[in-house]
C-alpha cells in the first residue's frame, strides 16, 4: 500500500491512450462491450485481463446469461449496477447480485459456476473485471465474496461520491484488499463540473472508464473521455495520481489501478496460467471433472 497523501497531486498522470470497447456476446447471448482484451492490452494493463461492461433495458441482449462455465488462475470482481444476477459455483456457493453489490470470486486452482439474470425484464448493467493471481497463488483454493450494495465503504467530498471497492482511497479501506496486485477500484460519482483527485503508486497500472457523462481526465490540457471509453494513464514516475473532472452531465467513472506481477500470460479463454503447459493441464482437469 501506498503511503502517499491523496492531495493534492504534484503532477496529475496523463492521458497514454483512448480505448473504444469492441461489441461482442459472450455467454448464451449477452451483448456486452469489451472495453479490456487482448495480449497487448493485458501486458500494457497487468495485472488486470479483461474487463467487461454490460448495460441494456432488452431482455433479449442479457436473458441467456452465463451457464456453467469454468474458470483457474485469476479473480474475477463482478459489479452490478442494476439488475438481479444469480451466482452458483461447484464449490457450493450461491448468491444474488443486485443494485449496486460486488462479487469477488478468487477462482484459484478452479471451479464451475454460472452467472444467470434473475430477472425477465428491466435494465440490466454492471461490469466483470479479471484481475491476475500471481503464479504462485493460481492453484490456491478459490474463495468467494458477496458485497452487498450496503456494505461498499463510501465517502463524499463536495458534488463527489466515491464507492472504494478495492484498495484504499482518502483514508477510506474498500471492501477487498489483496497482496502482490494491490488493486485500486474506485467507482466515483461526480455532479457536473466538480473534480477529483486519487494518488497512485507510480508503478501501478492504471485506468479509468467513463460509464456516464463525460470527464476530463489529466492536466488542463487532458482529454474529455465521453461515456464507453476507457483512458490508459501513463506510468511516468514523477507523475503522482490522476486528476478527474466531470463536464456539464452528472458523471461517473471506474479507476482502476494495480501493481504489474511482470510474469508470463498463457490464456485459453477462461484459463490463465504463466505457461502452455499449465493451461493443457487446466484443460485437461476441467475435462476430467476436477474442476470443483
Ligand atoms: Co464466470
Amino acid at each position: 500500500m501506498s503511503n502517499t497523501p491523496d492531495t493534492p497531486l504534484r503532477q496529475p498522470r496523463r492521458v497514454e491512450q483512448l480505448v473504444t470497447g469492441e461489441r461482442t456476446s459472450d455467454g448464451a447471448g449477452v451483448k456486452l462491450t469489451r472495453v479490456l482484451s487482448g495480449p497487448a492490452l493485458q501486458r500494457r494493463l497487468d495485472p488486470f485481463l479483461m474487463l467487461d461492461a454490460f448495460g441494456s433495458d432488452e431482455a433479449a441482449d442479457y436473458i441467456g446469461g452465463f451457464p456453467d462455465h469454468p474458470h483457474r488462475g485469476f479473480e474475477t470482481v463482478t459489479y452490478m449496477i442494476a439488475g438481479r444476477m444469480r451466482h452458483r459455483d461447484s464449490a457450493g456457493h450461491e448468491g444474488l447480485l443486485t443494485n449496486g453489490s460486488v462479487q469477488w470470486m478468487t477462482a484459484g486452482r478452479g471451479l464451475v459456476h454460472s452467472e444467470l439474470p434473475e430477472q425477465e425484464e428491466g435494465r440490466m448493467e454492471g461490469f466483470q473485471l479479471w484481475l491476475n493471481l500471481p503464479g504462485r497463488d493460481k492453484l490456491c483454493t478459490p474463495w468467494y465474496r458477496d458485497i452487498a450494495n450496503e456494505e461498499i465503504p463510501e465517502f463524499t467530498q463536495a458534488g463527489v461520491r466515491v464507492r472504494v471497492i478495492g484498495g484504499r482511497s482518502h483514508g477510506v479501506d474498500g471492501a477487498v484488499q489483496r497482496a502482490h496486485t494491490e488493486p485500486i477500484y474506485l467507482d466515483i460519482h461526480l455532479d457536473p463540473g466538480h473534480g477529483f483527485e486519487q494518488a497512485l503508486p507510480a508503478g501501478h497500472n492504471a485506468f479509468v472508464y467513463v460509464y456516464r457523462g463525460d470527464a476530463r481526465v489529466g492536466g488542463d490540457d487532458g482529454p474529455t473521455v465521453t461515456a464507453g471509453r476507457m483512458a490508459i494513464l501513463a506510468n511516468e514516475p514523477q507523475a503522482d495520481g490522476v486528476r478527474l473532472q466531470a463536464g456539464a452531465a452528472p458523471t461517473r467513472v471506474l479507476l482502476v489501478a494495480g501493481q504489474p506481477l511482470s510474469e508470463p500470460i498463457a490464456q485459453y479463454g477462461p484459463f490463465v496460467m504463466n505457461t502452455r503447459e499449465e493451461l493443457y493441464q487446466a484443460i485437461e482437469d476441467f475435462n476430467a471433472g476436477r474442476l470443483r
